[in-house]
């Protein structure tokens, strides 16, 4: 009964997940509605499911990526008021064939809001976000609304941020609070600080930040992890023998923070120039996450 009368208060939208097979388009659909990834089989033509995000009744379609069934993605776009792009960040060998489709998918999309997941995050071979987009050469697209997000179908990560973009965009309506990034260190194998944001960072809170880098070589693998620190939140990534550490605001979108660590600790590590290195910060700001 309830449910019906909030039933008449509750928007619909129509969400429609793409992607090459294996993408983990079923697995994203799996968590979300039953907070588990499941055991999933290629999807042989399209399933639908009911989502719903607060007031908003998502009628999602996750259809299948073989190839034989992407020309099914036409008329399913064609009704959409929003579309997911999902790709397997880990597997470079088919991103030029993800790539392809998702310039068909834009090519049918027109207008609607456009949500790029990179997924698998949770590999430690999977690509950032900075390098899905360059691939794919997402800063071509001029008119439509879109996003490109880290996420892990396998273990929930970033699907909170992901739905929440697309609620925001169907809806108008705001649901996250933006976050701020206070400050960023890269630290070298030898517990040196090699990169800090901004450059006083470090020396402001440089006891801290050794207490974290030892924290790390402890307990840190290849898994990103987040410590909670009243309001703020730390967020600290490892990968060759580097750490690197973004203290937050809390609130959305964390993911991307993690891949934003990642890329820093490469560019660092291949020693990019600083110019490059400041567009990897400058990308975080609000709204080009
Ligand atoms: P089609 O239905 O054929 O289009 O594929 P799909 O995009 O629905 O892929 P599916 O969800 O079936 O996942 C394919 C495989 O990837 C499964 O073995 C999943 O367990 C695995 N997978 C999906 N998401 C993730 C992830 O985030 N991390 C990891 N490590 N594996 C994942
Ligand atoms: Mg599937």
């Amino acid at each position: 009964m309830l449910d019906d009368i909030l039933s008449l208060f509750r928007k619909k939208a129509r969400l429609v997940i793409l992607g090459l097979d294996g993408a983990g388009k079923t697995t994203l659909v799996n968590y979300i509605k039953r907070g588990d990834p499941g055991t999933t089989f290629p999807t042989v033509g399209a399933s639908f499911e009911r989502i719903k995000v607060r007031n908003l009744l998502l009628e999602v379609w996750d259809i299948g990526g073989q190839r034989h069934l992407r020309k099914l993605w036409d008329q399913y776009v064609e009704n959409a008021d929003a579309v997911i792009f999902m790709i397997d960040a880990a597997d470079r060998s088919r991103f030029q064939e993800a790539k392809e489709e998702f310039w068909r998918v834009v090519s049918l999309t027109k207008d609607i809001p456009l949500l790029v997941l990179a997924n698998k995050a949770d590999l430690p071979e999977a690509a950032t976000v900075f390098e899905i987009a360059d691939y794919l050469e997402l800063s071509k697209l001029k008119s439509v609304t879109w996003q490109v997000m880290w996420v892990s179908a396998l273990t929930g990560m970033g699907l909170r941020d992901a739905f929440a973009w697309i609620y925001e965009r169907v809806t108008g309506k705001k649901l996250l609070k933006p976050m701020e990034i206070e400050g960023i260190v890269v630290i070298d194998p030898h517990g040196e600080i090699v990169f800090s944001h901004p450059k006083e960072y470090a020396d402001r809170f440089g006891a801290f930040i050794s207490a974290i880098d030892s924290f790390a070589k402890d307990s840190l693998k290849e898994i990103p992890s987040s410590v909670e620190m009243g309001e703020k939140r730390i967020i600290m990534v490892r990968r060759h023998r580097m750490t690197a550490a973004a203290v937050i605001s809390r609130g959305s979108p964390e993911t991307s923070v993690i891949s934003m660590l990642v890329e820093l600790i490469r560019a660092i590590s291949t020693q990019e120039d600083e110019r490059k290195i400041k567009n990897i910060i400058k990308a975080m700001e609000p709204e080009k996450y």
